[in-house]
C-alpha cells in the first residue's frame, strides 16, 4: 500500500473507532503517524508539492476529506507568512521539505494574543495543535518552497476561525477558502 493510503487507512480507524480517543491523545498519535509519512521519500505525488502560476502562485490542494478528519498539502513561497490563527478542531502538521517559523500564542483577556513560543521546524518535523492550544503563525523565512502536509479534525473550509494581525492584534472572524484541485 503506498504510504498516503495506508496514513488515510490509519487515520480512518483511528478516527472512527468505537472507543476514540479523547482529542489531545489523537492528535499526539496522528502527529507519530504523520512524523513516519513526511520522513518517507514520496509521500504524497508531486503534482501536490508545488505552488501554481494559474492560482496566484498559491499551493493549497485536498489529498483526502472524509467525516472524521481531513489531508491538504500546503506550498509556502519563499517569505510568505500566516498571522496567529485559529483551527477550532484538533491538527498535526508535518513538513517535506525546507524549514518554516511556527509561533504559538496565548490570548489576553482583551481578545488579544501574545507569542509564548517559537520553534524553527525542520524537514520531517511535526506540530501538533489540539483545540484549547491551537493558536500559531508560520512564516517561511527561507529563500525556497516549504512544502507540508496538514491534517486536520474537521474540514477547514467555510469553518469559521479567528485570526489577528501579526502583532496580536485586532481579532477578527474569517473562513478558508478553496483548495486549489476541489
Ligand atoms: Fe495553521
Amino acid at each position: 500500500m503506498e504510504p498516503l493510503h495506508q496514513f488515510i487507512h490509519d487515520l480512518r480507524e483511528l478516527t472512527t473507532a468505537k472507543e476514540r480517543l479523547p482529542e489531545d491523545a489523537l492528535a499526539t498519535t496522528v502527529g507519530e503517524l504523520l512524523a513516519e509519512l513526511v520522513t518517507r521519500p514520496s509521500p504524497i505525488p508531486a503534482e501536490f508539492t508545488v505552488r501554481s502560476a494559474l492560482h496566484g502562485g498559491r499551493g493549497r490542494y485536498i489529498l483526502h476529506r472524509s467525516p472524521t478528519f481531513t489531508i491538504s498539502s500546503i506550498v509556502w513561497a519563499p517569505g510568505e507568512i500566516a498571522p496567529p490563527h485559529t483551527h477550532e478542531t484538533w491538527g498535526a502538521i508535518g513538513l517535506i521539505s525546507n524549514r518554516i517559523e511556527e509561533r504559538r500564542y496565548e490570548l489576553n483577556g482583551d481578545d488579544t494574543v501574545r507569542p509564548v513560543e517559537h520553534h524553527r521546524h525542520d524537514r520531517g518535523a511535526v506540530s501538533v495543535l489540539i483545540p484549547d492550544d491551537d493558536i500559531h503563525s508560520m512564516h517561511n523565512l527561507t529563500d525556497t518552497e516549504t512544502v507540508e502536509i496538514h491534517v486536520y479534525g474537521k474540514d477547514l473550509t467555510g469553518l469559521v476561525r479567528r485570526r489577528w494581525t501579526v502583532e496580536g492584534q485586532d481579532m477578527r472572524e474569517f473562513s478558508s477558502g478553496k483548495y486549489m484541485n476541489c
